[in-house]
């Protein structure tokens, strides 16, 4: 079902794993299959330094996730709230199309993490 790209992200996916000292997480579910990701960023100076993630998902979603993480990486948060799930898509040489939706999950997953981030830096200059 998959092609070779996805198979191979998939079997030796990148930036696996929690962040301990990540400044934003966020977290996307898809009702129709159960399946959660976690993102994790740290960012200093407007820069995404380092982005990981955790997902308890099938392969298009873990491949997705490991495919994001890499391209937002030295983006400012501006910038990577614009990567859209079709550039991952079209990273991994394209998905089922029943399996969209998993590439989905990445980009909700990075946008609520920039999120958190944003909220944390307006709680933070409020103090
Ligand atoms: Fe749920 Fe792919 S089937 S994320």
């Amino acid at each position: 079902m998959y092609n070779k790209k996805v198979i191979e992200v998939f079997s030796n996916p990148k930036n696996v794993g929690e962040m301990p000292d990540a400044n934003g997480v966020g977290t996307a579910g898809n009702a129709s299959c159960g399946d959660i990701m976690k993102v994790y960023l740290k960012i200093e100076d407007d820069i995404i330094k380092d982005a990981s993630f955790e997902t308890f998902g099938c392969a298009a979603a873990i491949a997705s996730s490991s495919v994001a993480t890499e391209m937002i990486k030295g983006l400012s948060p501006e910038k990577a709230l614009n990567v859209k799930n079709s550039e991952v898509v079209e990273i991994l040489e394209g998905l089922p199309p029943q399996k969209i939706h998993c590439s989905v999950l990445a980009e909700e997953a990075i946008h609520a993490a920039i999120n958190d981030y944003k909220m944390k830096m307006e709680s933070e200059s409020k103090k």
